[in-house]
């Protein structure tokens, strides 16, 4: 049975997060590549809610522009002073009549400080509460470790009876371990009644959410529960431990799914991918690897060791060793590495080689062109089948613009090289070795572009007599050098 579409989904994140020790609010610090409540709303939106709306308080400008920046649809309601969780909730609701919805139905409310919950798990959620047509339904699980947060506390017939926060907790309920995960589905109407009669009758003096459990259970209403089926979904965030522990949690995650999907990884412990990361069947991870962003992985492809992938596709067959890259393109069977680095708008074609200690840059390398070594490409255009000397540098900025170099296909340009851009060298053209190409080259040409060596016989034996060099070339002609002097 699916659930229907939720009337709403309240997020509540108007909290500060003083315990995170960081001028970041909490909800926006990161896990996977995105921020903690980007991950409750990703979830949320999963459920395809009528309506979605944050309660942002601390740095809400911060927050409210990071909401619009993921989805415009997705509705702030300000929480001016934070006076509990009853009251955010309120907030929300107050901001959906305020834009003339009358809310009808289910409304899911969810923490923006608990990003591992998935859209499976709140399906489970709303799907009980509308088989079992409770006013409430409250999301539970078994932990290890129930310290911090709210006991469910239980009739003996099992039925739910209230939650009891930690401060407020006796002994007994204290040891309880089945706690309240913050995340409800409610029957609209009537979490608008309850939210109008909780106070602030508590350890902290606040609007506890939790209250109306037991107001609309004594009203004589059906109260739910639905137990977690594993309890570290509900992990919520409060300190830079957490965050650390969620991001590994989220990680395992992600490579257990793509392990099972057919990618090998070869160190779990030391690979960290972000959610937006594809991989296809037979792709091959190595250690010390982070994939981030929207970086795809194609079969056979293999990544690793050590290797920095943001917005980056690998096409089938590639190879990337110990290379950082950014918004690049690695073509099929490319191979890049070790010691590289491809910047923005990086293009390697099918075979093509981006080898050691090779930088590149808005660079479009054609089928099967190799640039091995010690070599920095930027603003340029390479066609198929050239090689480029070790050492080379694409000269591509005057100090106040940049400019662009092409060499064309099947072209050998010597080592260390310099293409002062703008500037051509065609199709199939050679260049020596040590050139400074500042004109454009033709097609099939060979350009020479140094100085001419020229040999001072006898320099040494004249201005070093005597040294270790004079005497090594003493020896070498057998006694007879000549001083260049007659
Ligand atoms: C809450 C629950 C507790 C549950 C736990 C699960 C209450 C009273 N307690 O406790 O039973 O086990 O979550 O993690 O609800 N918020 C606002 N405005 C406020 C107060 C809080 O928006 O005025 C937001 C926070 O930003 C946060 C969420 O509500 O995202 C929960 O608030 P928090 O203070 O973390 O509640 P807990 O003490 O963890
Ligand atoms: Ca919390």
């Amino acid at each position: 049975m699916s659930p229907i579409r939720p009337a709403a989904v309240v997020v509540l994140a108007a909290g500060e997060g003083t315990r995170m020790k960081s001028s970041t609010p909490k909800v926006l610090h990161e896990i996977g590549g995105r921020s903690l409540v980007g991950h409750v709303v990703a979830a949320a939106r999963e459920l395809a809610p009528e309506h979605l709306v944050v309660v942002v308080g601390h740095a809400r400008e911060h927050v409210t522009a990071h909401l619009a920046g993921i989805d415009p649809a997705i509705l702030s309601a300000v929480q001016w002073e934070q006076n509990g969780t009853g009251h955010a909730a309120r907030i929300g609701l107050d901001e959906l009549s305020a834009q003339g919805v009358a809310l009808d139905g289910t409304v899911i409310i969810t923490n923006g400080d608990t990003p591992l919950l998935t859209a499976d798990t709140l399906r489970v959620l709303t799907t009980a509460h509308e088989r079992e047509g409770n006013a409430v339904t409250v999301l539970t699980a078994e932990v290890p470790d129930p310290t911090g947060y709210g006991r469910i506390v239980r009739a003996a017939d099992g039925a739910v009876r209230a939650i009891v926060e930690q401060k407020d907790a006796t002994a007994e309920q204290r040891a309880i371990t089945e706690i309240n995960s913050g995340v409800y589905a409610f029957d609209a109407a009537l979490l608008t009644d309850a939210l109008g009669k909780i106070t602030t009758d508590n350890a902290q003096g606040e609007e506890y959410l939790t209250d109306t459990l037991a107001i609309l259970r004594e009203a004589g209403h059906r109260v739910g529960a639905a137990v977690a089926a594993d309890y570290r979904e509900i992990f919520g965030i409060n300190n830079r431990v957490q965050l650390a522990e969620a991001r590994r949690l989220l990680n395992d995650r992600l490579l257990h799914a793509a392990m099972l999907a057919g990618v090998t990884v070869v160190d779990p412990a030391t690979t960290w991918v972000d959610v937006g990361v594809e991989f296809e069947p037979d792709a091959v991870i190595h250690p010390g690897t982070q994939l981030r962003g929207a970086t795809r992985i194609a079969a056979g492809a293999e990544v690793g060791p050590n290797c920095t992938l943001t917005d980056t596709v690998v096409d089938r067959g590639a190879r990337v060793i110990n290379a950082v890259a950014d918004s690049a393109q690695i073509g099929e069977g490319a191979s890049v590495g070790p010691y590289a680095y491809l910047r923005p708008g990086t293009v390697l074609g099918p075979g093509a080689k981006a080898g050691t200690y090779v930088e590149m840059k808005n660079a479009v390398i054609g089928e099967g062109t190799k640039v091995p070594h010690l070599s920095y490409v930027g603003d340029a255009t390479i066609g198929e089948h050239s090689n480029i000397g070790a050492a080379s540098v694409f000269v591509n900025y005057d100090g106040e613009h940049k400019h662009h170099t092409t060499v064309g296909s099947y072209c050998k340009t010597g080592s260390d090289n310099m293409f002062v851009a703008p500037v051509t060298v065609g199709d199939g053209a050679y260049t020596a070795a040590g050139s400074v190409i500042t004109k454009d080259v033709p097609a099939g040409a060979l350009a020479v572009a140094r100085g001419q060596q020229r040999n001072i016989e006898g320099w040494v034996a004249r201005k070093r007599p005597g040294s270790a060099a004079a005497q090594a070339a003493e020896r070498s002609a057998g006694g007879n050098v000549s001083s260049g002097e007659s």
